[in-house]
């Protein structure tokens, strides 16, 4: 798979999973992301958008060959008051399996177009195909929030981290133990920073974070930062992005951090503003060196 282009799926049509993540459940990788398969829709507010389609899933064994599973959340045409109704913003949909209860519990920016409700929206299911069902919709504790992530630790409790105080501070909220709500325990983090879109990865007792500047669909430059807890100092510490094009993320956007085994890799969007649909991915390892973390182009991704 050519990474920075739209990938197709096993029947040949373009994968539709933007701002998206994957979560491996028994052996099963499964790809989340924004259904943007239309046309652009008139950008009132100065978004190019494209109207709220739904969260697609994707299924694969070797993470090369992609079975379309589905709309898992889908739209609400007919209920113009849903945080799902097609002419809202549904992004960054995060997937996290409850082990207790057996559950999925879906997180996502859950917008309006002009990107003002700043809220998210939670959804369950008990199949990782869905459907997912709306629980609730909210200003994580009162509090405005655009692009964000999901992270789980290992101990199995898991944080919200939203770009919040538009967009100037990177907010951390903790989940209650269903993960289906904010138990109210929240700091803030990369005060002032500026910072969007989210990834967040543990590594021998150090949590990093990969995220973008806030630039909107144009691509800038990423910077990493650690910090020995969830919620704790985090601290900015360079571009990971080596090589060309590493000062505009490789013209992409970062979405999510999932490992195999012991490697992790980055997901990026490589947005196209003019034609949404056709905005492309790439998988990219991420390693580390004495100097700290590195993520190097790789033309292809071909799975594991
Ligand atoms: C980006 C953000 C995307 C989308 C876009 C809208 O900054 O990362 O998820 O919200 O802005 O312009």
């Amino acid at each position: 798979m050519k990474n920075g282009t739209i990938w197709n799926d096993d029947e040949g049509t373009p994968i539709q999973a933007h701002g998206g993540m994957i979560l491996e459940h028994d052996g099963v990788y499964y790809w989340y992301g924004e259904n943007k398969g239309a046309p652009n829709a008139s950008a009132d507010g100065g978004w190019a958008r494209v109207d709220v389609i739904g969260i697609s899933c994707y299924s694969s064994r070797n993470l090369r060959d992609w079975h379309h599973e589905g709309v898992v959340l889908a739209a609400t045409p007919d209920d113009p008051k849903s945080v799902l109704h097609p002419s809202r913003v549904v992004e960054r949909p995060k997937v996290i399996y409850h082990q207790p209860t057996r559950s999925f519990v879906l997180w996502f920016h859950a917008d309006n177009s002009t990107y003002t409700a700043a809220s998210v929206g939670v959804a369950v299911s008990d199949s990782p195909t869905g459907p997912f069902k709306l629980v609730r919709s909210m200003r994580p504790n009162g509090i405005d929030s655009r692009d964000m992530t999901i992270f789980k630790d290992t101990d199995g409790v898991a944080y919200l981290f939203h770009s919040s105080d538009w967009n100037r501070t990177m907010m951390i909220s903790r989940l209650t133990d269903d993960y289906t709500n904010l138990d109210g325990f929240h700091a803030p983090s990369l005060i002032a920073q500026s910072r969007e879109a989210p990834a967040i990865m543990l590594r021998n007792g150090t949590y990093y974070s990969v995220t973008s500047g806030c630039t909107g669909w144009d691509p800038n430059v990423a910077l990493y930062a650690t910090s020995s807890a969830v919620i704790g100092h985090w601290r900015l510490i360079d571009n990971p992005c080596t090589g060309p094009h590493a000062r505009k993320t490789f013209y992409g956007q970062s979405t999510y951090i999932f490992t195999v085994g012991d490697q992790p890799y980055l997901m990026l969007d490589h947005w196209k503003p003019k034609n949404l649909q056709t905005s492309g991915y790439s998988i990219l390892p991420i390693t580390f060196t004495d100097d700290g973390m590195e993520i190097a182009w790789h033309d292809e991704f071909n799975g594991i």
